[in-house]
C-alpha cells in the first residue's frame, strides 16, 4: 500500500522533516476520494504512533502521489538545505558579476511562495512560474482551494505544497524561510463567502498580510499582494483609475468588509515600501476568470456556464445592466509575472483586468450562444440571495493605462473565446 520511501523521523525536539510519502502502487490521481481518504487515515494513524514522542499535531494532505504535512514545530523538507545550496551555487553561475556573463539574469532561479497557490488564479500562476524555470512553494488550507487544480504541477521536482492557514505564524514564517518572492493571494473570497462571513473575511485578509509583510521585510523578499476592483466600492466614475477615491458603503454591509480588508493590506503594503523599502507590487483584479474557478461562492461565468450547459435556467440578480470586465486567467498571470520583472512597478499599486465592459445580461447572452444552449434567463432579486443587508455596485470598469505602461500589454481575450475556452477546459484535468 503505502511505501515511506522518504520518511525523515527527525523529532527530537528540534527541527522536523516534511513527511513525503509516495504510493508504490498507484498514485492518487487513480483514487477515489474515499481510497484517498482510507490511505490518509492509515498513513495518519502509522505517522502519529511514531510522531507521539514529540506531541505534537499533524495534519496530512493528499497532492497528486505525494501526501506533504506542514509540521506545526517547524517544517524542513529532507534534503532541503543541500538543495537550497544547490540553487544557490546554481544562482551563483548565473550572476553576472560573478563569471562575468553579460546579460544574465540571476534571478532565474528564484524560489516562489505562493500562497492560494491551490486556488483558481493561484493554481495558474503557480504552473507559470514552474514554466518559467522558478521553484515554487505553496501555503494553502484548501478552504476555496482544490488539491485537484494542482495536479499538472504536483510531481515537478521544484514543487512543494504545504497544507497551512495564513493565520498560522508558525506555517507562515516556515513557508516564507528561504523564499526570494511571494506571490500573497489567499484570502477569504467570494461575494457571497464574504457576505455570509465577514468576520472570517477580516481575520483572513488583515492580520496575516501584515504577518507576512513584516517577514518579508526581514527577509528581504519581493512581494506580491494580490488586491482587488472591491476597494473602489462604489464609486460612481465610469472608469476606475488607481488614484480614484475609495468610496465604501455602512459598516453595517458586511459586503464592504472584503473591500475595507483588502484597502487595509494595501495601506500596509505601502507602508511597509515606504518606511523599510520593501519591494511590493500591488494588483488590483478586476473579474477574473477561466478553467478551474469554481461558482460555489458567487462567481457569475462558471455559474452561468454550468447552468447553459445543462439547459437549465440562468439566474440573473437586478436586471442585468450591471456592468463588470472579464478577463482570461492566463492573461492576468502574464500581467502579474510581467510586473514583478518590471523595477518600475515597485512601490506601486495597478489595476489588473480587462477592459471591455460588458453587462450582466450580455454574458448571459454569451455563456448561452457559447454553450449552444437553448437555456433561458429569469431575474431575481439581490435579497435572495445574499439577504437585505446586500448592496451591489452598478459598474467596474478598469482604467488599464498605467498596466499598458508598465508592461505593454493589457489583457485583451475577447469574451466568447473565454467563455469557449473554459468550456472546452476539461473539469478538473479529467
Ligand atoms: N477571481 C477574481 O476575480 C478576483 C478578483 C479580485 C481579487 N481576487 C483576489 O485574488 C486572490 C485569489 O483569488 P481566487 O479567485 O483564485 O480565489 P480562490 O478561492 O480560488 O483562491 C484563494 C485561495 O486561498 C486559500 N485560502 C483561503 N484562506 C486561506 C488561509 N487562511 N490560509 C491559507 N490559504 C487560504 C484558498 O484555499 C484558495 O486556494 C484573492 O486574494 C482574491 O481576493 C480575485
Amino acid at each position: 500500500m503505502w511505501k515511506s520511501s522518504a520518511i525523515s523521523l527527525a523529532c527530537s525536539g528540534k527541527k522536523t522533516s516534511t513527511w513525503l510519502y509516495k504510493s508504490s502502487d498507484a498514485s492518487f490521481r487513480n483514487l477515489n476520494e474515499a481510497q484517498i481518504s482510507d490511505r490518509i487515515a492509515s498513513s495518519r494513524e502509522r505517522v502519529g504512533n511514531e510522531h507521539s514522542r514529540c506531541g505534537t499535531p499533524f495534519s496530512l494532505s493528499p497532492v497528486g502521489g505525494k501526501v506533504v504535512r506542514l509540521h506545526s514545530c517547524g517544517v524542513v523538507p529532507r534534503g532541503y538545505y543541500l538543495r537550497r545550496l544547490a540553487n544557490y551555487l546554481v544562482s551563483l553561475s548565473f550572476r553576472p558579476d560573478f563569471f562575468s556573463v553579460p546579460n544574465c539574469n540571476w534571478n532565474t532561479m528564484s524560489r516562489c511562495l505562493v500562497t492560494g497557490g491551490a486556488g483558481f488564479i493561484g493554481s495558474h500562476l503557480v504552473e507559470r512560474l514552474l514554466d518559467q524555470g522558478h521553484s515554487v512553494d505553496v501555503l494553502d488550507n484548501v478552504s476555496t482551494g482544490d488539491l485537484v487544480n494542482l495536479r499538472g504541477v504536483v510531481d515537478h521536482p521544484e514543487f512543494r505544497f504545504f497544507q497551512g492557514s495564513i493565520t498560522d505564524p508558525i506555517a507562515v514564517t516556515e513557508a516564507v524561510r528561504g523564499a526570494d518572492v511571494i506571490y500573497h493571494l489567499a484570502a477569504a473570497v467570494g461575494v457571497k463567502l464574504v457576505a455570509d462571513d465577514p468576520v472570517r473575511t477580516i481575520e483572513t485578509n488583515i492580520d496575516p498580510t501584515d504577518a507576512m509583510l513584516r517577514l518579508a521585510v526581514q527577509g528581504g523578499q519581493k512581494f506580491f499582494l494580490a488586491s482587488t476592483s472591491e476597494v473602489y466600492g462604489k464609486n460612481p466614475r465610469e472608469v476606475w483609475s488607481e488614484v480614484d477615491d475609495l468610496v465604501f458603503g455602512p459598516t453595517t454591509k458586511p459586503r464592504w468588509a472584503y473591500g475595507c480588508s483588502k484597502a487595509i493590506d494595501e495601506f500596509l503594503a505601502l507602508a511597509y515600501h515606504q518606511k523599510f523599502g520593501l519591494d511590493v507590487v500591488i494588483g488590483r483584479f478586476f473579474n477574473v476568470v477561466g478553467p478551474r474557478q469554481v461558482g460555489d461562492y458567487g462567481m457569475v461565468v462558471p455559474r452561468f456556464l454550468e447552468k447553459a450547459k445543462r439547459g437549465e435556467e440562468l439566474t440573473i440578480y437586478d436586471d442585468g445592466s450591471q456592468v463588470r470586465c472579464f478577463a482570461h486567467v492566463r492573461e492576468v498571470v502574464d500581467a502579474v509575472t510581467t510586473l514583478m520583472e518590471t523595477p518600475a512597478a515597485v512601490g506601486e499599486v495597478v489595476n489588473i483586468g480587462s477592459d471591455r465592459a460588458v453587462s450582466i445580461k450580455e454574458l448571459a447572452d454569451a455563456a448561452i450562444r457559447v454553450a449552444g444552449s437553448d437555456s433561458k434567463v429569469c431575474y431575481k432579486t439581490y435579497e435572495s440571495a445574499y439577504g437585505s443587508n446586500f448592496e451591489d455596485i452598478r459598474r467596474r470598469v478598469p482604467d488599464v493605462s498605467k498596466l499598458e505602461r508598465l508592461t505593454g500589454q493589457k489583457p485583451s481575450m475577447p469574451l466568447d473565446e473565454i467563455l469557449s475556452d473554459i468550456l472546452n477546459t476539461p473539469v478538473n484535468g479529467k
